[in-house]
């Protein structure tokens, strides 16, 4: 996983994208802000589709936060290079890098919790793809 990771949020996430900055800072990462910054409403896929072209471009990683994270997933998944997975649990997170190999993670604000989400994103970020009959599938995604 590369060290910078693109980071962006609709205005119902704002503060729980700025303790997953803090989180990726302590872990030695660097994130990439694409906004949005304050409380004032803003539209979703505005913010997805700026930080999953730098996904694509850079084959990086992004993680991607809203209200309830399903505005920002479907947005996500548009773009070719991209697999978004919205997850609410360390266990979705896990299996999303290790079966699917996820490059975007999504993250409900008004659904989950500050501890919760940290934890999701230490599995997010600590689980590699597994590959094999994994790929296999992931290549049978686009139609
Ligand atoms: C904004 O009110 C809300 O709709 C948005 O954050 C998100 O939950 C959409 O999926």
């Amino acid at each position: 996983m590369q060290k910078t990771i693109h980071i962006g949020c609709d205005h119902a996430a704002v503060d729980l994208k700025n303790a997953v900055i803090r989180q990726l800072e302590e872990r030695g990462l660097t994130a990439t802000d694409h906004g949005t910054y304050t409380a004032d409403s803003c539209d979703y896929p505005d913010i997805a589709h700026d930080v999953c072209s730098a996904v694509e471009k850079e084959q990086g990683t992004g993680i991607l936060l809203c209200g309830t994270g399903i505005g920002m997933s479907m947005a996500a998944n548009r773009h070719q290079g991209v697999r978004a997975a919205l997850c609410t649990t360390e266990l979705h997170a896990r299996l999303a890098r290790r079966h699917n190999n996820a490059n975007v993670l999504c993250l409900g604000a008004r659904m989950t919790g500050v501890e919760l989400a940290r934890a999701i994103v230490d599995a997010f970020l600590d689980t590699d793809f597994e590959g094999g009959r994994h790929q296999r599938r992931i290549d049978k995604l686009s139609c």
